[in-house]
């Protein structure tokens, strides 16, 4: 065979190809014209076979006829078979295959910080507390100077602030901590006062491993009569254990300063993994620093007025990353701002 009397063989199989498409009275019938014209043994398929004994120089052209062919006869025996099925051709394309592999929708979930967030406050409101909310934008009475933290004081640089200028005048931030929402739910509501409030906070932080601009805490405050510290460590002990699903857990308050709590302690746990003995997560000491609490300090109480003589307060506050990066032993605050699904969905 050469390149003209492969052109003529396929030319005469397209006519045949288009004449027997009319002629056909069913869809089986087409099936078996797509046979005849384009399967094994067909026009199409013995000049591909022949093309190997063609002149090097006229095997491009044989494989462009083979190609004109192929789409010609696909097309007109395609049109034909849609007109049997009652369709127009317009409508072939969105014909429903079902021979099509279909595209998975994968299932969405929390993000671990909201999970965290949920139980704790689940933990909470079994506790008799409710949840309160307050605003990330805050001003410098509830981010600071209701909690007892005046100007200059020096435990204002403890935390870097982000400023947000609204005009010449006005200067707004985006709250450094979750403790404004005490003096929120203070300032709206009379005592008694049981509330958690979880929420996002800003500081200004460069991003690194360790190291997160934004990040959640989770503030709890109750204002009663005769609220003593024991209540106070009674309270933390039965979350954390509750938390973590683990009796054998133990916490411990050392002496610490905030403006806000007199006295104030730093709240540990014994570490979750080695229960005390000292391992990686708890950096080999036993025990695991998870956050500040403390007595309301009576110039709190007075800023909102309270009266302190009569109504006692405990607070305590700490972040939400990292009661998940102790549970799950995730190294890297990052992890949690990055979305990256491949890492989240594993929770
Ligand atoms: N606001 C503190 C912080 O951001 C945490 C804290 C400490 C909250 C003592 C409290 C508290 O309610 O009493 O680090």
């Amino acid at each position: 065979m050469n390149l003209r009397e492969a052109q003529q063989l396929l030319d005469e199989a397209r006519a045949e190809a288009a004449a027997a498409g009319d002629r056909a009275e069913t869809t089986a019938e087409v099936a078996e014209l797509y046979k005849r014209f384009l399967g094994k043994g067909s026009p199409a398929a013995r000049v591909k076979e022949a093309i190997k004994n063609l002149d090097a120089a006229d095997r491009p052209g044989a494989g462009a006829a083979i190609k004109t062919y192929s789409e010609a006869v696909g097309k007109l025996l395609s049109e034909r078979d849609a007109a049997l099925r009652g369709e127009t051709s317009a409508e072939v394309g969105d014909r429903l295959d079902l021979t099509v592999g279909g595209h998975a929708h994968g299932r969405g979930h929390l993000h671990l910080v909201t999970q965290v967030q949920r139980e704790l406050e689940d933990i909470f409101a079994g506790l008799g507390y409710q949840v309160a909310e307050g605003p990330e934008v805050e001003d410098d009475w509830h981010n600071f100077e209701a909690l007892n933290i005046p100007p200059a004081h020096p435990a204002r640089s403890m935390q870097d602030t982000l400023y947000v200028n609204l005009g010449a005048t006005e200067q707004v931030m985006l709250r450094t901590h979750t403790s404004p929402v005490q003096i929120r739910t203070m300032e709206t509501n009379d005592p008694p006062i049981y509330i958690v409030a979880p929420g996002r906070t800003y500081r200004n932080e460069t991003p690194g491993p360790r190291n997160s601009p934004v990040f959640h805490q989770l503030e709890c405050l109750a204002v009663d009569r005769n609220l003593t510290l024991a209540d106070l460590f009674g309270t933390i002990e039965v979350f954390v254990k509750r938390l973590f699903d683990d009796e054998s857990i133990r916490t411990r308050f050392r002496s610490d300063f905030f403006p806000y709590t007199e006295p104030s302690a730093e709240l540990a746990v014994s570490c979750i993994f080695c229960h005390g003995v000292g391992c990686r997560v708890c950096s080999q000491s036993g025990w695991i620093e998870l956050g500040g609490c403390g007595m309301v300090d009576p110039n709190v109480f007075e800023a909102i007025g309270y009266d302190p003589e009569e109504w006692q307060g405990f607070a305590f506050g700490f972040g939400l990353e990292r009661i998940a990066m102790i549970r799950y032993g995730i190294d890297e605050i990052r992890t949690f701002f990055d979305d990256d699904v491949r890492f989240l969905a594993q929770y």
